[in-house]
């Protein structure tokens, strides 16, 4: 069996895990026992160590004394920081792009020079502000507080901020793009738009492409989208692989555009493999773009891996051939659910103490729905402890009912989960802004 490495320690990589361990054995760098992943590897016969997978000479010294083929990485600090290239440099093939080809995510200005040279009438109106002179111009641009800011940088899904949202006044936002410009020197200010927001997520040989499953995110923290910006909350998608607002030819715009894009990444070499992640916008001027990330979505990736009707191995197999096509590479008709379970301060307040919370993984697993953990690690049989402010677990399903699996991943959470924690009670319902 081929030894596969990933790097990454989430709801996503759980979920990856999972499908790498039914095909490869599993190696692993981990900070901390994530029990899915801790599961996953076990299975498979393969192996984890603890250790941060952002110390290069330890994560050399595993590929070189385990004999790893493959690098599945799906994390944005990860791919930023090089770790595809030190797993490319050292002979692996590899699921994910260069700190090159991440460039995509980690510089939100290298995104919108790409669109605009690609596909300009996607491109929302925006100042690309790198003096304090700059962006008095640009927000003097607006009689009210109608913009949005987004940082240049990663920010895990916690850094753009919009007018009317995420602040109620013309000198709040323009407080917060100073803020944004003094750290790293770039900022864009941008217009706000409405419409409804959906991701295009591609998988990529680093030549061709095929999307996958539309999803519908959740990136704010309570019911009715309010609250601060958060990695995810939850996330669905349809059987028909669109979402009810969306049409074929739609989500055909957008996948062109990301083939174009994977061409211009890699016109001199091959930089990017793996996931290319569209987020758009529809409204009623057509589709317009928001960001690319490099990466599977969290938790987008526990939906779509869960629609994969071919073996998630083959598809690398294939990626690292550089023969993926959409008859290699097929997806169920299915419905996807997935809510994200948090402690009560997630994304509002930096908590310093753990969370400590029961949970019968036995119970849930047997109500038929599926646990994948992220930021918790195991301390006793059904106690577990958080091990940062970041998201716990997902509970998620699949089937052909929507209304079924959403009330079974909903009745599932009610019964089981420690009233210590908390979710958004709204997974399903499609919001327009
Ligand atoms: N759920 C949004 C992201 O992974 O970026």
């Amino acid at each position: 069996m081929k030894k596969c490495l990933l790097l990454g320690n989430g709801g996503r990589e759980a979920v990856i895990a999972e499908y790498i361990s039914k095909g490869f054995s599993l190696y692993s760098v981990l900070p901390y026992e994530n029990p899915s992943i801790v599961e996953a590897v076990k299975n498979s016969g393969g192996k984890y160590i603890i250790g941060s997978p952002f110390d290069k000479e330890l994560v050399k010294n595993f590929i070189e004394e385990e004999k790893l083929e493959i690098c599945v990485v799906s994390s944005d600090n990860l791919l930023q920081d090089g770790l595809i290239d030190l797993a490319k440099s050292l002979g692996l093939k590899v699921f994910g792009p260069t700190s090159k080809g991440a460039k995509v995510e980690w510089s939100k200005t290298y995104a919108l020079e790409i669109v605009n040279k690609l596909a300009p009438e996607v491109i929302i109106k925006n100042y690309n502000v790198k003096t304090i002179e700059e962006l008095n111009e640009a927000i003097s641009k607006y009689k009210d507080e109608n913009f949005v800011i987004k940082p240049e940088g990663l920010t895990g899904g916690k850094g753009v901020k919009v007018g009317g949202v995420h602040f109620s006044t013309k000198e709040e936002g323009y407080e917060y793009a100073k803020s944004c410009l003094e750290e790293s020197g770039t900022v864009i200010v941008q217009d706000k738009i409405e419409g409804s927001e959906f991701t295009v997520m591609c998988l990529t040989d680093g030549k061709n492409v095929v999307p996958m499953p539309i999803t519908f995110d959740y990136p704010y923290r309570y019911e009715e989208d309010k609250g601060p910006g958060t990695g995810g909350m939850g996330c669905m998608s349809y059987p028909n692989g669109l979402l009810p607002f969306l049409t074929k030819e739609d989500v055909d715009a957008c996948a062109e555009l990301m083939q174009k894009t994977i061409c211009y990444l890699n016109k001199d070499n091959i930089e990017f493999t793996g996931v290319l992640y569209g987020g758009f916008f529809k409204t009623k001027d057509g589709i317009k773009f928001i960001e690319f990330n490099a990466r599977f979505g969290d938790p987008e990736a526990i939906n779509v891996l869960n629609a994969l009707e071919t073996p998630f191995t083959e598809v690398i197999e294939n990626i690292i051939n550089g023969t993926l096509t959409k008859e290699n590479c097929k997806f169920k008709t299915t419905y996807t659910f997935t809510v994200y379970v948090v402690s009560k301060d997630y994304a509002v307040k930096a908590n310093k103490e753990a969370t400590i919370f029961k949970l019968d993984e036995k119970e849930i697993k047997n109500a038929g729905v599926k646990i994948y953990f992220a930021n918790a690690k195991k301390i006793e049989e059904n106690t577990y402890t958080s091990v940062s402010n970041s998201r716990l677990f997902a509970i998620a399903t699949s089937g052909e009912n929507f209304e079924e699996i959403r009330q079974k991943v909903y009745d599932t959470i009610e019964k089981n989960v420690d009233k210590i924690l908390d979710y958004r009670k709204d997974i399903g319902k499609i919001y327009v802004h």
